[in-house]
């Protein structure tokens, strides 16, 4: 393949900080507290951290590796493997496709926030904090009373979602080398922003309490298997693993760089960020309690609405710079998002289009830019935050963990996990013992289909997810089918060399 053509990053800290900056995102700040939450706390953090170790860095080993190894993005490289498996390099690029369509959405209203902390908008002290959720769900969302009743676009968050795609077209389509120039400084700035509000956060009265519900595992909870299937959900979302990226990442690694050394740097990094993103959240969740009597379980309406309710809360009970803190955090969540969308949308979904119809980084850049703001309009209506959660669960759960194991099990096979070991230890630091190829080959895939069939098809196929009408539920189901039968259809469709391979 074309390794002299292929963009390259310019350096291998650009590298690592690209890795990192695309890695951590609104998974650490909005989903990470949010599901942890949800699936109460100190568990699901055990739960999280068995997912890094045994799941997560394995797998992360291979998509980088693999992608080095063939030099081109996820359809590529199965089709590299074998004309037959091309299909499944294109199932995550669906996934990508999904998760970028609703994550810009999430961007969209992370700027919302932004200014309308300048004002205060949803009220300030008592009256404020109780007023959070209905400003959110209300006036930001003007949720509808069911996923059946879709009940009109809300315009501010087209034209800030419009505004998303605008910066993104414009980040995307100048290429690998500059994104890692921009990447730098979207890792660096949000850090700082949450050294700031963390210090604000265990400062506040009551955060003891809001940290104890974060850290105190209830060993009991660990025996429940969609606790698990959250957790894999959220390290496979939170390391940008089945959604096609990291493939593209390693292809444009140079072929001496250190691969396993940078799966561990960019992991444990992320995860290091996540855990004290957790800190800022739950300080503050202690702090509503107090100020506002309730037990922990009873703070946010919605899971989803975690950080767009809670934190607003907590801004209006800030004795002091009430504003300036709001802005900073929603800023924050928007530059540490916006770096993951580039590379979500760059490294998942548009690489492998140019790649297969040998299009320029321009044309397609802007075709699917549109077509996802297009999709996207859905979660900007009153019923959207339903289908955003049908949606995450399709693709973040679902999706991920089902392509995720299944490219474990066709690389760890069929290319041959010791093959890809030796490759990455050629140019490693750190040696891979034969272990990593058990891990591959078996582990990482049983565990990851455990979990889905457990946690995800025992629950959801007896009883509609999230208690939604059968058929919004079901989507999920069709979603998933769609997406697999379209993969098929573009497996069947010649790929064409670009234009720099044509001339060679
Ligand atoms: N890992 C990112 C997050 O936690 O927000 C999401 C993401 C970014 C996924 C980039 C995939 C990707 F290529």
């Amino acid at each position: 393949m074309a390794e002299i053509g292929r963009e390259r990053w310019s350096n291998r800290t650009l590298f690592i900080f690209a890795a990192i900056g695309s890695a951590i995102g609104l998974g650490n700040v909005w989903r990470f507290p949010y599901l942890t939450y949800e699936f109460g706390g100190g568990s699901f953090l055990i739960a999280w951290i068995v997912g890094l170790i045994i799941m997560g860095i394995p797998w992360m080993m291979m998509e980088f590796g693999i992608g080095r190894y063939f030099q081109r993005s996820a359809p590529g490289v199965f089709e590299g493997i074998g004309k037959k498996w091309e299909w499944l390099g294109w199932w995550p690029v669906f996934m990508a496709f999904l998760i970028v369509s609703y994550y810009t959405v999430i961007l969209a209203w992370s700027l919302h926030y932004a200014i309308s902390s300048a004002t205060i908008a949803w009220g300030m002290g008592e009256a404020g904090a109780a007023g959070a959720g209905d400003y959110f769900f209300g006036t930001v969302l003007n949720l509808s009373e069911g996923a059946g009743v879709l009940g009109g676009f809300q315009w501010p968050l087209v034209g800030l979602l419009a505004l998303t795609w605008g910066i993104l077209f414009l980040l995307v389509f100048r290429g690998a080398r500059h994104i890692g120039k921009i990447v730098f400084w979207t890792v660096i700035i949000p850090w700082a922003l949450l050294i700031i509000i963390l210090i604000r956060g265990i400062t506040l009265p009551g955060a003891v309490e809001g940290l104890n519900y974060y850290l105190t595992p209830n060993l009991a909870a660990l025996a429940s298997p969609d606790l698990w299937f959250g957790a894999f959900s959220q390290i496979a979302f939170t390391l940008s693993l089945g959604m096609a990226g990291m493939f593209a990442y390693g292809s444009f690694v140079a072929k001496k760089a250190d691969i396993t050394n940078n799966a561990f740097i960019a992991s444990f990094s992320n995860c290091a960020t996540s855990f004290f993103a957790g800190f800022a959240v739950f300080s503050t969740v202690g702090f509503i309690m107090q100020a506002l009597s309730i037990p922990v379980g009873d703070v946010s309406a919605s899971g989803l609405g975690l950080a767009f309710v809670t934190f607003p809360v907590a801004i209006s009970m800030m004795p002091a710079a009430n504003g300036i803190i709001g802005i900073v955090f929603f800023l924050c969540l928007f530059f540490l998002g916006i770096d993951s969308a580039l590379f979500l949308v760059y490294g998942g979904v548009i690489s492998p289009v140019m790649d297969k119809f040998g299009l320029s980084r321009t044309k397609a850049t802007a075709i699917i830019c549109a077509i996802a703001f297009i999709v996207g309009l859905l979660f900007t209506t009153g019923g959207g935050l339903y289908w955003l959660d049908i949606i995450d669960r399709t693709a973040c759960f679902y999706g991920l963990l089902i392509t995720g194991a299944l490219a474990c099990i066709v690389v760890g096979w069929k290319f041959g996990a010791s093959k890809l070991r030796e490759h990455l230890n050629e140019t490693s630091d750190i040696k891979v013992g034969a272990w990593w190829d058990w891990l591959l080959k078996l582990v990482v895939p049983a565990g990851l289909l455990f979990v889905v069939v457990y946690g995800g098809f025992m629950q959801d196929i007896p009883a509609p997810y999230g208690g939604y009408p059968l058929w919004a539920a079901s989507m999920i189901w069709v979603i998933l089918a769609l997406t697999l039968g379209l993969s098929f259809v573009l497996q069947a469709i010649k790929t064409k060399p670009s234009k720099e391979e044509a001339k060679k």
